[in-house]
């Protein structure tokens, strides 16, 4: 199961070095700012492979983001509150750059219904790859890739600056109630 970790990013490459020195600035900014990391394939080197990986969405209180490693990508996993939900789903889409209702960004459950609480997308900026800051970041109250100044809303659509995609959704499937599988 889901393994919590101190750091952001373990075993960083230098790319991920300036983004957690970003993510340190931005820190001491908003002063009790933490980004939560759950691990959840913490893989042995002969299962590095593996392509999927399942997270218990109990594990994630509202209004919190973690993020789970999935083929070494970071995957956001945000619980929205009511207010994230109700912006996201005011916005007029033909306004936007990359067009997308707030319900297409979900993948339903086993009912076949939508959980809006539960957003989950691959947390890479759609312009050069950098891991936008969460937690209601940005302008749109949703997410700010620091690095060249793209701004996400609360369903992950880019709303300003050079991204020129929303944040893509990995594949995901609901197996229980609150357990999703990943990939
Ligand atoms: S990589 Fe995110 S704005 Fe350029």
């Amino acid at each position: 199961m889901a393994e919590t970790v101190s750091t952001p990013i373990q075993n960083p490459s230098r790319r991920d070095f300036i983004y957690i020195a970003t993510g340190a600035a931005g820190a001491v900014g908003a002063g009790l700012y933490a980004w939560p990391l759950i691990d959840q394939m913490n893989p042995a080197a002969d299962t590095k492979a593996l392509s999927t990986t399942e997270l218990d969405l109990s594990s994630v209180e509202k209004g919190q983001q973690i993020i789970v490693k999935w083929q070494g990508k970071p995957v956001f996993v945000r619980y929205r509150t009511q207010k994230e939900i109700d912006e996201a789903r005011a916005v007029d889409i033909s306004t936007l750059r990359d067009p997308q209702t707030d319900e297409q960004r979900l993948l339903p459950d086993l009912d076949g219904k939508l959980k809006p609480e539960y957003l989950i997308m691959i947390g890479i900026c759609t312009h050069l790859g950098c891991v936008p800051i969460g937690d209601g970041a940005g302008s749109y109250d949703g997410w700010f890739c620091p690095c060249h100044g793209s701004h996400y809303d609360s369903a992950g659509r880019i709303r300003k600056g050079p991204a020129p995609k929303n944040l893509y959704l990995p594949p995901y499937q609901y197996l229980t109630d609150t357990l999703v599988k990943i990939g």
